[in-house]
């Protein structure tokens, strides 16, 4: 059966974004991440959504300009490079493809499973996924994972220094777990340059525009709708989507398959982007966040400009 492809005008896109800012820009509930202090203190009342399709169309409102951190959301640019540097196979094989059902840090599901992180957008993952890329040194591991942050997002993404001094300061139960996987063969380089490079990753800065442009890099198979350029090979793009689907929501990742069913991923700075294949990326920013860590705004925001247009992978008519 061929899948009927709904097309949209823009002033759907734009009615669909403002219903869903009208109904959930000021839900309450949710409270920021406490446990890096830069995160604490961002306003809480911050927000903004935008959406940017494979032809390069934006839309957005609220405070879209603002640019906040990055975070957990940077694993997926990371994951992007292992997998254009090593292949898919030594991605599943090293790091893996399946959901951990325990929290983003935990040191538990890598105890279980011999010290394979099972996936890369999980802390242990994404800091083997680091250690996998192509490098000479530190500063050249950085400058390429930055680099591939900002042809993902089409824009001059720059490392906070406040963020960074945040975190690296306070990341003592990472360098733990970099240290775990290096005991247990599953980390490529030195583990406090794979740990610092993966903090680093977690603080640079994006605002929502640019992190809906990330989602339709990966919507547009590879090639950013706004910058032209093919920053990862189609081939690849699927891959990325299925670790999204499988643990881009940490443990409510089901649940979100289950109720919005598009690939996503979130960070604990509020950020969430969700991909709808061929069509576009929708991205949202509001600081509190639910117990399992997704911004408790950013999620019904995502979810309800996706339903309205029709769009849910699973859907079959
Ligand atoms: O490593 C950390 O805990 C933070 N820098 C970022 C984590 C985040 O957004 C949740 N991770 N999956």
């Amino acid at each position: 059966m061929e899948r009927e492809r709904t097309f949209h005008t823009p002033t759907d896109y734009q009615q669909a974004m403002l219903h869903a800012w009208a109904q959930y820009a000021t839900l309450k509930g949710g409270e920021n991440a406490s446990y890096i202090p830069y995160l604490a203190q961002v306003p809480a009342h911050l927000c903004a959504v935008a959406i940017v399709t494979v032809d390069g169309e934006v839309f957005s409102t609220g405070d879209a300009d603002y640019r906040f951190a990055l975070e957990s959301i940077s694993k997926v640019c990371t994951l992007a490079l292992a997998l254009e540097d090593v292949g898919a196979n030594d991605v599943q094989e090293k790091i893996g493809a399946d959901p951990t059902g325990l929290p983003f840090n935990s040191v538990i599901a890598l105890e279980l499973h011999q010290g394979k992180p099972l996936s890369p957008l999980v802390n242990a993952g994404a800091m083997s996924a680091v250690s996998l890329i192509n490098a000479r040194d530190s500063e050249h591991r950085w400058a390429r994972i930055l680099n591939m942050q900002q042809r993902l997002a089409g824009a001059a993404v720059t490392l906070s220094d406040e963020v960074n001094r945040s975190e690296q300061t306070t990341n003592f139960h990472n360098r733990a777990i970099a240290w775990l996987l290096y005991s247990a063969g599953t980390l490529y380089c030195d583990a406090m340059e794979a740990c610092e490079v993966y903090t680093r990753q977690c603080s640079t800065l994006v605002n929502t525009v640019e992190l809906a442009t990330l989602g339709a890099t990966l919507a547009a198979a590879g090639v950013n709708p706004r910058t032209k350029e093919q920053v990862l090979s189609a081939a690849n793009t699927p891959f990325i989507l299925a670790e999204m689907t499988m643990e881009g929501m940490y443990g409510s990742s089901g649940d979100w398959a289950y109720t919005v069913g598009l690939p996503a991923k979130s960070g604990v700075g509020g950020g969430i982007v969700a991909v709808v294949p061929g069509v576009m990326g929708i991205a949202a920013f509001s600081p509190p966040l639910d117990a399992a860590g997704n911004s408790v705004r950013g999620q019904k925001l995502v979810a309800s400009i996706a339903h309205q247009l029709g769009h849910n992978l699973y859907r079959c008519g």
